[in-house]
């Protein structure tokens, strides 16, 4: 007989408890405990015939079938993936509005060999077709359907059989058995569960889109994380970079990125991104400096711009943007400390020009000769490319992958490298 059970879960973590409470017991956050209610038939003890059939398998018994991978000429994105999309894996990919999930899943979508099913419960079919259109997309093994009750997407996907879903939004769709509305935390993870068991049934694999909440979590809720085979986040690293990062992969390692970009037609792979955030650089002018980001197993160049003005009133101003505010505050204090270079009664301002930056800890030398650079007014020369860590006693730590970063920026020209073991000596090296 169908009985309703009613649970809670938390919206942070997917923590399940049978008893509201103010705190989740597991995350400890505060107003996150959602009701849910289901309707399970035969919630406790399974049918007698689904318990005579189990039966365990000897490991050495399941035939070993190679994963196969739908491949999609993208060869940065499939290397994210984990080498293409495994079959019968379902991925998630979140990201902001706007910043391009829509258009980066069609163009996927569009350059699979084999039948694809796009369904877009979000825009209408004709937008969809204009967009596909606009990024030159291949379209006669694209199928799309507007659809967003579950039940028909499931018929339709038996009907078509498709090698690949997109589902353009998980937010949007829902399942008629359950009440709440399309978006809820209650639709959301079932829908999601419903595909998930789907794609390894038919091994068929799906691409979902979840959009973000605030605080940056998938769709609020970070269970979708356990339930799925992958989660790839999309972020925006200036107006038209974009960089794919992999948070979990079933199928693969989460150290690669691949940075993009957004055109008018579309968005392009960037093949070489080394040097890509260094375009606009404005080259001999005081407080600039060239660093090194390690973004999985590649190495990006970005530069640290750096401003110091005297401070007029009141306390002196702080501020960073794309770093953390107290990486910047320790920077200040090892240089009134260990190099006597005082900033205390100057207002300071530091950039970063892409945002991945705020990771690295291998950008504070980076951030300490800029503010020293643009205080003293005295350029870096052109060709230093400067990375490390400062600690408190003002020496400086080398990151392990110290000569991967040389490599890189080697071949974008720099050939000047910081060799000084403390911030003083690094100082006197480069602005003498
Ligand atoms: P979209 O893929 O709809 O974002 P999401 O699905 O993540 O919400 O992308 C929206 C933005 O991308 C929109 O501002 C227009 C821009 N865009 C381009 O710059 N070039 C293009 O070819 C397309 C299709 C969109
Ligand atoms: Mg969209």
């Amino acid at each position: 007989m169908a009985k309703s059970t009613i649970y809670y879960v938390c919206g942070e973590c997917g923590h399940e408890e049978l008893k509201w409470s103010g705190q989740c017991p597991n995350c400890r956050a505060w107003n996150t405990m959602k009701e849910m209610k289901i309707e399970r038939s035969a919630a406790r003890g399974m049918s007698k015939a689904a318990v005579s059939s189990a039966k365990a398998v000897r490991a050495s018994e399941i035939p070993s079938n190679v994963l196969t991978r739908v491949n999609f000429s993208m060869p940065m994105v499939e290397k994210v993936l984990g080498g293409g999309i495994a079959q019968g894996g379902l991925f998630l990919f979140g990201g902001d509005p706007g910043v391009g999930k829509s258009t980066l899943l069609l163009k996927i979508a569009s350059q699979v060999k084999q039948k694809v099913l796009y369904i877009s419960a979000e825009e209408s079919l004709e937008q969809v077709k204009d967009r596909a259109v606009r990024i030159g997309g291949n379209l006669d093994n694209l199928f799309f359907l507007a659809e967003s009750n579950l039940d028909a997407i499931v018929s339709v996907i038996d009907k078509e059989q498709p090698i690949l879903v997109v589902v353009d939004s998980i937010q949007t769709v829902y399942d008629p058995a359950f009440p709440s509305t399309a978006g809820s935390l209650v639709q959301v993870r079932e829908c999601t569960l419903r595909l998930q068991l789907l794609a390894k049934q038919k091994n068929i694999s799906f691409l979902i889109v979840s959009h973000v909440t605030k605080d940056g979590n998938i769709a609020g809720p970070r269970m979708l994380e356990h339930i799925v085979d992958g989660v790839f986040y999309l972020e925006q690293e200036n107006e038209d970079m974009r960089l794919l990062r992999a948070v979990k992969n079933r199928f693969g390692a989460t150290t690669e990125i691949a940075v993009l970009q957004m055109r008018s037609q579309g968005i392009a792979e960037v093949p070489q991104p080394e040097g890509i955030f260094l375009v606009d650089r404005v080259v001999g002018v005081p407080g600039a400096v060239v660093t090194t980001v390690a973004e999985g197993s590649r190495v990006i160049l970005v530069e640290i711009e750096a401003l110091v003005v005297a401070t007029v009133f009141g306390y002196p101003r702080r501020s960073a943007v794309g770093l953390h505010p107290q990486r910047l505050e320790l920077i200040l204090a090892a240089l009134e400390r260990r190099a006597k270079v005082s900033l205390r009664n100057f207002d300071v301002f530091v950039k970063a020009t892409a945002g991945f930056v705020a990771r690295e800890a291998a950008t504070d030398l980076a951030v300490a000769l800029a503010l020293v650079s643009a205080q003293q007014n005295k350029p870096i020369p052109s060709r230093w490319c400067v990375f490390g860590e400062v600690g408190l006693l003002g020496e400086i730590r080398q990151p392990k992958d110290a000569s991967t970063r040389k490599k890189a920026a080697q071949g974008l020209g720099f050939n000047k490298f910081v060799s000084s073991k403390y911030l003083s000596e690094a100082i006197k090296e480069v602005l003498s």
